[in-house]
């Protein structure tokens, strides 16, 4: 049986003194895991919470000469024990190729960080029918280790449009095939696929019914402790 992992991504959003005030008035829930990536600043302020707390990138290098990059080393300091690798925003908006992501998943890896890979197709790949061979591509020399993946097709992220449960849990199930090619079947059985894009109180629970969605990763609706905590409770 897979564990239920429920992630926030808050991306550029919250400073400590949010976060402290956020986790103050969330409340843990029963049978989930709950995990908050917050800023990097925000990263000690949840330290010590009874949430898992990780990052949202970091660089493939170890140290060096990168002025405004972030180590392993480092998150980990601050108290993160997982970091967010290969999100859609880093891909589009800071270029992030699938040869850097997998060194940035070695490094996190042999740094004792826990990778969640995320992976997704955009809508023009959708509706040109390659969705299968992006996630193939993207899931190529994944190295096979305990990690979490997220499925995020990219046309649902901060979009307002979510996969329908059905179109999601027909990627989850395609994703813990490939996984399953690579990785033999025991690993990937083991290994909690997340569903990412518009994740709401609304539609959470469908999503989370299918057989292969293990949790989900959630960008908006998880900026406010009680639209969260309606996550959390399903
Ligand atoms: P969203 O973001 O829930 O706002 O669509 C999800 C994500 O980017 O991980």
């Amino acid at each position: 049986m897979r564990k239920r992992i429920l992630v926030a991504n808050w991306k550029m959003h919250k400073t400590a003194a949010e976060a402290k005030d956020f986790i103050r008035q969330l409340l843990a829930p029963a049978n989930a895991e709950v995990w908050i990536a917050p800023s990097f600043t925000a990263i000690s302020a949840l330290k010590g919470s009874f949430v898992t707390v990780g990052a949202q990138n970091m660089h493939e290098e170890a140290q060096g000469a990168f002025t405004g990059e972030i180590s392993a080393g480092m998150i980990l300091e601050a108290g993160a024990t997982f970091v967010i690798l290969g999100h859609s925003e880093r891909r589009r908006l800071f270029g992030e190729t699938d040869a850097r992501i997998l060194k940035k998943v070695q490094r996190a890896l042999s740094s004792g960080l826990t990778p969640l890979f995320c992976i997704g197709e955009t809508e023009e790949e959708r509706q040109q029918g390659k969705m299968a061979a992006v996630l193939q591509r993207q899931l190529k020399n994944l190295p096979a280790a305990d990690m979490v993946i997220a499925y995020e097709p990219v046309w649902a992220i901060g979009t307002g449009k979510t996969a329908t449960p059905e179109e999601a849990q027909e990627a989850h199930q395609l994703c813990r095939a490939l996984l399953s090619q690579m990785w033999g079947k025991e690993r990937a059985d083991k290994t909690p696929i997340l569903y990412g894009g518009s994740v709401t109180p609304q539609n959470a629970a469908d999503l989370l019914k299918q057989p292969d969605i293990d949790g989900a990763l959630i960008g908006g609706s998880a900026l406010s402790p009680q639209t969260f905590q309606e996550i959390l409770k399903l």
